[in-house]
């Protein structure tokens, strides 16, 4: 054993890594739009690309894998119960929208609708899927993103992997050590 260290077991390595937020997908396909909860997310480029795990397992697959297009909303912390609720159940059985009475709104860009409910919404269509064979992995490209203005303490959600959750707490602000990346820290 390294120091003082001890072994931490594969199946929980992603417990320490779990990029978050968590975020709702929603698909449209000609039966229904759905939702479904993803956690496995991250940006790839900026204001360009998105990577999400989105399941074979999932009802959202079939529809993202059709149509090429989803929206990812995201809740705050008012929203989260909701969201780990529609993680628990699929489209293919309920009417997600209706069940946890969520509001649709029109997208400008893609089919599925907004979440109306989340503070900030992106349209996205699928710019690459060669990963989602091996590691259903999907690369989005983002077409357009909305943000409430209302809403502008709202904070994402992140899941830490195993059903406990955590929200922002304190905010480091070292804007100014980030001298090669000066651009990334203007608002
Ligand atoms: C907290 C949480 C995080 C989740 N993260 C993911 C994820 O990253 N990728 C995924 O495919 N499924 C994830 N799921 C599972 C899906 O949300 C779940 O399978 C859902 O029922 C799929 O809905 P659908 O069948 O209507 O598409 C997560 C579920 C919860 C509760």
């Amino acid at each position: 054993m390294p120091g003082r260290f001890v072994e931490y077991p594969l199946d929980r390595v992603h417990r320490l890594f779990e990029p978050g937020p968590i975020v709702l997908v929603s698909t449209a396909d000609d039966e229904r739009a759905n939702l479904m909860t993803n956690g496995f997310n991250m940006p790839v480029r900026h204001s360009a690309n998105l990577a999400l795990v989105i399941g074979r397992w999932d009802y959202s697959f079939t529809a993202l894998r059709e149509t090429g297009e989803c929206v990812i909303a995201l809740p705050d912390r008012g929203l989260l119960e909701t969201t780990v609720d529609i993680g628990n159940v699929s489209g293919a059985e309920v009417d997600k929208w209706d069940r946890f009475g969520l509001t649709p709104l029109p997208a400008e860009v893609v089919r599925p609708p907004l979440v109306s409910e989340c503070f900030a919404n992106v349209e996205c269509t699928v710019a690459d899927d060669r990963l989602v064979a091996d590691y259903d992995l999907w690369v989005l490209r983002v077409e357009k993103a909305w943000i409430d203005p209302e809403a502008a303490d709202a904070a994402e959600v992140h899941h830490r992997g195993d059903g406990t959750f955590s929200t922002n707490g304190e905010r480091i602000d070292l804007r100014n050590r980030m001298r090669k990346w000066e651009s990334l820290t203007r608002d």
